[in-house]
């Protein structure tokens, strides 16, 4: 099992008696995909996904809870998925399910130790990430980790009753290595 370990958060999987809290988050798109598509599978289908997801590289099931270390609660979680059939590289997401927990810091250090985990445990040399161009949270958060702004989809994705386009953004090894990170 791994456990990885912050100064505010630990990530780690996801207990079966969480599953049921995690998929009522996955139900509202307000609360997992304000600047996202939305779709909802199955309680079933999304357990299933998620004990089945260290198996398959391309899930984008949740792969570790991010829980909260003063309050030893679940807050959001995390995920990573080969995005691309050919490229090689793993595209990274989150979400902090509990609203009360946005904005704290929490979601950029569980994405810094993701990161962290991946560029360890893989011989990549780049992490992915991408976000709709409105959502200022979600870049922000990928560039004070240092993920540099490498272009932008125009009119990617649908969500909300119209095309949205798309920031791409990514991190070579070496420049995650450099990039002096507050603990
Ligand atoms: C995106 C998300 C995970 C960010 O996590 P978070 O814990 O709230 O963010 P942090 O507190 O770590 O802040 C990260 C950066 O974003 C900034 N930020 C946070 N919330 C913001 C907001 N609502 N608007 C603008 N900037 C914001 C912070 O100031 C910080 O920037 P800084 O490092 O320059 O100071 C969280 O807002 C969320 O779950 N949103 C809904 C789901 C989602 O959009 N997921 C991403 C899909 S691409």
């Amino acid at each position: 099992m791994t456990v990885l370990e912050g100064t505010r958060v630990r990530l780690r999987p996801l207990a079966p008696e969480e599953f049921a809290r995690v998929f009522a988050w996955y139900n509202d798109p307000e609360i997992v995909a304000p600047y996202d598509r939305f779709s909802v599978d199955t309680f079933d289908a999304f357990s299933a996904a998620v004990r089945a997801v260290a198996d398959d590289p391309t899930s984008l099931a949740p792969r570790f809870a991010i829980e909260r270390l003063d309050e030893a609660k679940v807050v959001g979680t995390v995920g990573y998925y080969r995005a691309h059939p050919v490229l090689e590289f793993m595209e990274v997401w989150y979400v902090l399910g509990d609203r009360d927990a946005r904005g704290r810091g929490f979601g950029k250090e569980a994405v810094r130790l993701l990161t962290d985990h991946l560029f360890a445990t893989t011989a990549l040399e780049r992490m992915g990430a991408t976000c709709d161009v409105e959502n200022a949270a979600s870049y922000r958060l990928l560039e004070g980790l240092g993920f540099r702004h490498e272009g932008t989809l125009r009119s990617a994705l649908y969500h909300h009753g119209r095309w949205h386009d798309v920031r791409v953004y990514g991190i070579t090894r070496s420049e995650w290595a450099a990039k002096v990170r507050p603990s």
